[in-house]
């Protein structure tokens, strides 16, 4: 019999060794190295049975090469197809991550479902029962939606050969298997192996394949790196599971910009596009309530208003508390220590509580000014006008810093009917006739001066 070969992969970054080790040298995390057995492939090729005349490709000058091939196939998703840059790319492979429950089989079967095309729906997680089950749910109305549920990649491909689907959805890559290969479902060299047998079928034929995709526990996608490589698009489906709101962003974009941003929202029939988010990000009550302030920030390309509270109160332990919701906790007692040193405020002895609502996360520092506003409103008890929003980055000296888009920001502030919008001195303004006051400030002192 012939000598199993075997390799070690890293479950981590997917760095190969010849022996075991307890740290990958690549990635340095430990224990993540593991023995996984391969096997050379006879015939890595996705049709079966057959044997492909392979194409040699030949250098061609650029003006010469038919672009016209790339028409895009729009998916009546319209937030997807925004952050696909205008909708699918015939032969391309799109990868779609997120945390587990958050709605990828739900977004993706919703829209395999509305599309007028014959798509194949894989899955090698939940049985046609269960699929029919949610597809009720959402859109029961179809017929041109095939669902197989099968995880051996060669069964796949013979199913795909006869029914021939101009749409592919897969879910997920960590449940297929190739026979080329030995290892279980979900390793390494499994989930390299059905990627690229899938590649070869997606560009081979034009059809295009989206890929469900775990992610590990810290938020990357499951398996080796190389599978962001090999993918043309990394999509990234996020949000705080208790909350309605669900974010989908891109990644890596081969065919558009990575800037777009779509937003959802997860309802009993599937998930909603929401194509007007600053709308329903801000809660519009008639009290004026302390703490709360409104952020003009930006996402991508994308103006968002998000709401921002904050909690002041006396610490009753000898430390005080700080936590964030949905803003980076560092930057959150950066912002106090600044506030402390430069406006005089003593709020080293105060729990500090932020939260974004809406169950999103922002990292865009045009939040800081709102988060500043927030806290000093709490402090003082003291409420800001709800029809103030803010849009400014702050410095380590308390200077309130310019933004990037802050004309787009002012913009849609104005369009929601906000009064007065809080901007840095040191932006270039040159919009006229705007009816929103635009307040230019320079230091924190200044809002402090302004608003309690
Ligand atoms: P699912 O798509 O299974 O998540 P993933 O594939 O990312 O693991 O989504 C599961 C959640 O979505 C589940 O908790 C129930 C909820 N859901 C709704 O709220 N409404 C719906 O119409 C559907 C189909 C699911
Ligand atoms: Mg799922």
């Amino acid at each position: 019999m012939a000598k199993v070969k075997t390799t070690f992969y890293c479950q981590n970054c997917g760095a190969q060794y010849a022996k075991w080790q307890g740290q990958c040298n690549a990635c340095k995390e430990w224990n993540t190295i593991a023995e996984e057995v391969i096997q050379k492939p006879e015939k890595n090729d996705w049709k079966v049975g057959e044997v492909s005349t392979k194409r040699v490709s030949k250098p061609l000058k650029i003006n010469e090469i038919d672009g016209t091939s790339d028409l895009r196939i729009a998916t009546y998703n319209k937030e997807f197809d925004r952050v696909l840059g205008g909708g699918i790319v015939p032969g391309s492979l799109t990868l779609l991550g997120g945390e587990p429950g958050i709605g990828k089989s739900t977004l993706l079967l919703q829209i395999a479902l509305k599309l007028p095309y014959k798509t194949l729906y894989i899955s090698g997680e939940e049985s046609q029962k269960q699929i029919k089950m949610r597809a009720e749910r959402i859109n029961p109305n179809n017929n041109s939606c095939y669902i197989l549920t099968e995880t051996k990649t060669q069964n796949i491909f013979r199913q795909i050969e006869t029914l021939e689907p101009d749409i592919v959805v897969v879910d997920s890559i960590q449940t297929l298997h190739s026979d080329y290969v030995e290892s279980s479902a979900g390793s390494i060299s499994q989930i390299k192996e059905c990627t690229t047998e899938l590649i070869k079928f997606a560009k081979e034929t034009a059809t295009p394949v989206i890929l469900i995709g775990h992610i590990t526990k810290d938020g990357h996608i499951a398996g080796p790196k190389i599978l962001e490589h090999m993918v043309d698009t990394v999509l990234q489906f996020e949000g705080d599971r208790n909350h309605v709101f669900r974010v989908l962003r891109a990644n890596k974009n081969r065919f558009g910009s990575t800037n777009e941003l779509g937003i959802y929202e997860m309802q009993g029939t599937g998930l909603r596009e929401v194509s007007n988010p600053s709308e329903v990000l801000i809660s519009r009550k008639d009290e004026e309530l302390s703490g709360n302030a409104i952020s003009a920030t930006l996402e991508g390309m994308r103006p968002l208003m998000i709401e921002v509270q904050a909690l002041v109160s006396t610490a009753v332990y000898g430390t005080p508390q700080r936590s964030a919701t949905g803003f980076n906790a560092k930057r959150l007692n950066m912002l106090l220590a600044v506030l402390e040193k430069r406006a005089g405020f003593r709020l080293g002895a105060k729990d500090v509580f932020l939260n974004i609502t809406g169950g999103i996360t922002v990292d865009d520092p045009a939040i800081d000014l709102a988060v500043v506003a927030a806290i000093l409103s709490s402090n003082e008890d003291v409420a800001l006008q709800r029809d103030f929003c803010f849009a400014a980055e702050i410095g380590l000296s308390g200077e309130v810093r310019p933004v990037q888009r802050v004309e787009q920001r002012i913009l849609e502030a104005e369009k929601l009917g906000f009064s007065t919008i809080f901007v840095s001195k040191y932006n270039k303004i040159t919009l006229s006739n705007t009816k929103i006051k635009i307040q230019l400030i320079s230091k924190i002192e200044d809002l402090v001066d302004l608003i309690v």
